[in-house]
């Protein structure tokens, strides 16, 4: 099976909620490409929100390729998993996406925005970053489209609104791979 239709297959399959929320992690990710659109992101941008979270499915497929220095660590996962695969463009923001997380909270508004269920996996990535690493984040490449997916992704765990399907992310995909 060919990249893009695992990652449809996986996307249908995956049933489990997203942890903590009322929406399953496939949804969850496409919420977060479909806000992307809406705000009219690059197509590498609604790429990497589409992708984001990836790391959870390989953490549950028995065919994959785990270092165990990674364990748990779902943003290196899928990082990991996806470089071999997509542009660099659409991996180093889902590679950064929880060090914006913590980027982000050093704002109180940001963090008591934060879900409850956030909340504790912030504990557990290592809080809020400090000053100087902070800084070092800034100077990344991928610092602003990292910060923008972790906003989207913040907001993509509606229960109400009318959902795309994978499949209409197809062209999308193909047009994102190496
Ligand atoms: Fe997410």
């Amino acid at each position: 099976m060919n990249i893009i239709d695992k990652i449809i297959s996986n996307f249908i399959n995956n049933k489990s909620l997203y942890i903590g929320e009322k929406v399953t992690i496939s949804e969850h990710m496409i919420q977060s490409a479909m806000i992307a659109e809406k705000a009219k992101s690059s197509n590498s941008l609604i790429c990497s929100c589409l992708l984001h979270d990836y790391g959870h499915f390989l953490l549950e497929d028995p065919d994959k390729l785990v270092s165990k220095n990674l364990d748990g660590k779902h943003e290196d996962m899928g990082y990991e998993y996806l470089k071999k695969f997509f542009n660099k463009d659409v991996v180093e923001p889902i590679k950064y996406h929880v060090l914006a997380k913590r980027y982000l909270a050093r704002e109180k508004k940001y963090f008591n925005s934060l879900s409850d269920a956030s909340k504790i996996s912030l504990k557990l990535q290592g809080g809020v970053l400090n000053k100087k690493k902070s800084k070092e984040f800034e100077k990344k490449d991928f610092f602003k489209h990292s910060v923008r997916l972790r906003k989207f992704d913040e907001v993509a765990k509606r229960t109400d609104i009318k959902m795309k399907s994978i499949i209409e992310y197809k062209d999308l995909l193909s047009s994102q791979l190496l």
